[in-house]
This record gives structure tokens, C-alpha cells and sequence, in this order.
């Protein structure tokens, strides 16, 4: 089955009380079974990996351009400051996602910076849970619109 991967960068495992008055109070897992149920609508498999370590989500996407059609990241504070993790999904060939549960413009001014805007085909802020949704019908839009 062709399958998306959502990448989940540092302290993201934390979501649910991290911060709620800024992340909402959902956990991770609960995002990613939004998310896969979404994918699964649309025929598509999800593979998620939350990780702390900048190098293993590089690895994760060097390895999805052998098994991923697409992928959708929320880097965290890796987003201001990995050129390193931007440089590995320029590699990547199919739609990439960027996704924030806030709104990093609208905070301090050290997240006003995205290494990986530049790189990504979109990028969804500040809208909670919905941004994952939106970022599956992203990547699903995309994939439709490179067959035809
Ligand atoms: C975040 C925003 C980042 O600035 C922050 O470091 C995070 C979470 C978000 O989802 O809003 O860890 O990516």
C-alpha cells in the first residue's frame, strides 16, 4: 500500500502537557490516529515517527524515498534552526507538508524562521488538529495532481 510519512520532531511526544494553552491538550497518539484515518480514507498508509534526535529524522527521510509517497512534518524547534533536516527533504522527490499546531509567526521571534518553508511544497500553522487533516488532503491533492 502507498503510505505517507508524518514525522514528529523534538518534544512533540509531549503534546497533551506540553503547553495546552499553546498545543491543545490532544496527545500525539491522538493526532496520529486522526491522521491515519484520514490517510486510510483516501487508500493511502501512514507511517509516523516521533523522535528527540535530529540525525534520526534525516535517516527517516532518506529512507521514505524508498517507502513513502509523500510526507508530512512537524519538525518542532528543529523547524528554526535544521538545515540540515531541510536539506534532506529538498532530496525528497514526492509532496512534502509542513505542519504547526500554532502559530510559530504569531510567537517569539526565534520561530519566525522556517529552514523548511523553502523546501516544502506548503505549510499549515496555527489551526491544532485541523492542520494535520489539512496536510493529508495536501498530500492527497498532490499525488492526484502528478498523475494527470
Ligand atoms: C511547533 C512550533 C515550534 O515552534 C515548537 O518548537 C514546537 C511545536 C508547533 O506545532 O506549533 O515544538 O512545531
Amino acid at each position: 500500500m502507498r503510505e505517507i510519512l508524518l514525522l514528529s520532531g523534538p518534544n512533540l511526544d509531549l503534546l497533551g502537557v506540553r503547553s495546552p494553552e499553546i498545543y491543545g491538550t490532544a496527545t500525539l497518539e491522538t493526532h496520529v490516529a486522526a491522521v491515519t484515518a484520514r490517510a486510510a480514507a483516501a487508500g493511502l498508509g501512514l507511517r509516523h515517527l516521533q523522535s528527540n534526535f535530529e540525525g534520526e529524522l534525516i535517516e527517516a527521510v532518506h529512507d521514505a524515498r524508498s517507502s513513502a509517497v509523500g510526507i508530512i512534518i512537524n519538525a518542532g524547534a528543529l523547524t528554526h534552526s535544521s538545515w540540515a533536516l531541510a536539506d534532506a527533504l529538498a532530496i525528497f522527490e514526492g509532496p512534502k507538508i509542513e505542519v504547526h499546531l500554532s502559530n510559530p509567526a504569531a510567537r517569539e521571534p526565534f520561530r519566525h524562521l522556517s529552514t523548511l518553508a523553502a523546501v516544502v511544497d506548503g505549510s499549515v500553522a496555527g489551526l491544532g488538529a485541523l492542520g494535520y487533516d489539512l496536510a493529508v488532503d495536501a498530500v492527497v491533492a498532490l499525488l492526484d495532481a502528478s498523475r494527470t
